[in-house]
């Protein structure tokens, strides 16, 4: 022991001749620390006593170097005859080699109380003290007043069957080898996270994995997220400012068989799949889309793999076969069939009533294959992957479904324009244009005479030619009202919107009479045109437009008329 004391933050010490740490220490009510702390060792033993009458437990009792110390200690609180258990967490020579040294000190009835696969090794220190199985009673010891010892497992850390206990009224949890540190600390009490530098170097060398140390810290932070203070066998004591971190910590720490991977090309491989195992188990807990999900999973991939892509199919009934690839953002693209390099399939599912057909390929450079390790995290994607893409064809079918709607609301049934909905885009009025207003001239008349069916022809009719007339992506073909059209000419100037409204107006004239048209009856418009300049109120720019046709029809019909022209500069036929 080099200069160990107790904490000026923990609860009462007795200080030795040497400013040693001297036990016992009651670290929580009725919950002593026991252990005996000897010079020069690395491990530093802890050993701790709950005070519950003739139901007394000694926990982690000692070596035997340590423990008589330890009984020293016991003797200053109670009769060692009131001890009916003793708990042993595992198995090392340090938690219970002492044993047989309290075979005649301890209950005529004490039990030692642990686990099968410690108690088949436990005979081998020659103690008299019966094994108490715990896996045989329910994982916890009644220790009266409402007071109990509550056990897990905590598996390979770093004893097969190792325990954690947790006594319900002090709320202290008792870790074994977990949580423990080579300490030269000069307090029984972790003051700050410097504690977690000699957990490190403990855990790294004694703890089997990684992943096997965050199960077993899992298990024991979601059985008892109450607890207070941590009471390891070696290092300092965690108090409950400290644990969060603590567990943290730790659960991020690599240890044993990940620190000889470098060594070992076969135990790489082995580790880089449980990595790739481990990173595509996260990347799929955080990825909500299809394309999302793939990406990132070929970004993991490529750690390992020559990956050229991820690619999948999916036969639906309503699209058939489609494919889902990087190289259109895995929108879905109908195909004809498999690509013929298509690589090794992962995942290959069959379609019932409720869902398509699936087949997942990895597409790896040429030469290369699925290294077995890795097929198996591979499968572990093929489900995510499944669900991804049901859920991706479940929001395609909706967001069409929708723009359809969108696209009907915003149309004219009768002439397939847009409707005077269609205006209030806001890139109308943001954008420079030019601005049509397009009357069919005596429509009233062409109804009263030949009747409605034939008015809604002679709108049809000029509506192909106006549609005819504008470019379809950018410019807006408008039916306005009954018999009035409205264009939009984007980045149009005077030239241009001259040039397509005297094109319409003439072309409508040319819309053959014959047929539902009697002869006598020529159809003609009368247009009006005007500028809209950028960010100006589109409703006064129609107005203009709309005076602008007024004096189209004043001047006799059949013409077009623009407003930046003095009124009778009218283009006439
Ligand atoms: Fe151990
Ligand atoms: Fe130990």
């Amino acid at each position: 022991m080099s200069g160990i004391s107790h904490s000026i933050d923990g609860p009462s010490a007795i200080d030795g001749p040497a400013g040693a740490l001297h036990g016992p220490i009651e670290i929580a009510p009725r919950v002593w620390w026991v252990g005996n702390l000897l010079p020069g060792d690395q491990f530093q033993c802890h050993s701790y006593l709950i005070e519950a009458g003739d139901q007394s437990v000694l926990i982690d009792p000692g070596s035997a170097i340590t423990i008589d110390g330890v009984i020293e200690n016991v003797r200053t609180i109670i009769d060692p005859t009131s001890i009916r258990w003793v708990v042993c967490h595992h198995a090392d020579p340090d938690v219970c080699a002492g044993l047989p040294k309290l075979d005649d000190l301890v209950h005529p009835d004490a039990r030692v109380v642990t686990e099968w696969r410690a108690a088949a090794l436990l005979v081998h220190y020659g103690s008299r003290l019966v094994p108490y199985l715990i896996e045989d009673n329910g994982w916890a010891i009644d220790l009266g007043e409402g007071r109990r010892l509550a056990f897990t497992l905590v598996p390979y850390l770093h004893f097969p069957g190792a325990l954690g206990s947790y006594e319900t009224s002090s709320k202290v949890l008792f870790t074994g080898d977990l949580f423990g540190g080579f300490s030269d600390a000069t307090s029984l009490w972790a003051s700050d996270s410097s504690v977690f530098d000699s957990m490190r170097r403990f855990h790294e060398h004694y703890m089997p994995s990684g992943d096997i140390l965050r199960a077993g810290l899992d298990n024991l932070h979601r059985r008892w997220p109450e607890a207070t203070m941590i009471a390891p066998q070696h290092g300092q004591l965690i108090p409950a400012p400290l644990m969060e971190e603590v567990f943290e910590r730790l659960s991020n720490l690599e240890c044993g068989i990940f620190l000889l991977a470098e060594d070992d090309i076969h135990l790489a491989t082995l580790l880089a799949a449980a990595a790739l195992e481990r990173n595509l188990a996260r990347a799929i807990l955080s990825t909500a889309s299809l394309p999302e999900l793939a990406e990132r999973a070929t970004t993991l991939l490529r750690e390992h793999l020559d990956v050229e892509r991820i690619e999948a199919y999916v036969r639906s009934d309503t699209e058939g076969l489609l494919r889902f690839a990087p190289d259109e953002h895995y929108a879905g693209t109908p195909v004809a069939s498999t690509s013929p390099d298509a690589g090794t399939t992962f995942l290959d599912l069959a379609g019932d009533d409720h869902t398509p057909a699936i087949r997942v390929y990895l597409v790896l450079a040429s030469g290369q294959s699925l290294p077995r390790q890795f097929a198996r995290a591979m499968v572990q994607l093929s489900q995510p992957i499944q669900v991804a893409l049901v859920e991706h064809l479940a929001h395609r079918d909706a967001d069409r479904e929708r723009a359809r709607i969108i696209a009907e609301s915003l149309t004219d049934p009768l002439t397939g324009l847009a409707n005077r909905r269609a205006l209030n885009d806001d890139h109308l009025a943001n954008d420079p244009s030019a601005i049509l207003m397009i009357d069919i001239d005596r429509f009233k008349e062409i109804n009263d005479e030949f009747g409605h069916d034939v008015g809604d022809d002679a709108l049809g009719q000029v509506a192909t030619v106006i549609r005819a007339n504008i470019r379809s992506r950018s410019d807006l073909g408008v039916r306005y009202g009954g018999d009035e059209f409205l264009v939009v000419l984007r980045e149009a100037d005077e030239t241009h919107a001259l040039d397509v409204a005297e094109r319409i107006r003439r072309q409508v004239e040319l819309i053959p009479s014959a047929g539902r048209f009697a002869a006598a009856m020529a159809l003609s418009v009368s247009v009006g045109v005007t500028l809209h300049e950028s960010h100006q109120d589109l409703g006064l720019s129609i107005a203009h437009a709309d005076e602008a046709l007024y004096q189209s029809k004043l001047e006799g019909r059949n013409r077009v008329s623009t407003t930046w022209a003095p009124p009778d500069a009218v283009i006439a036929r």
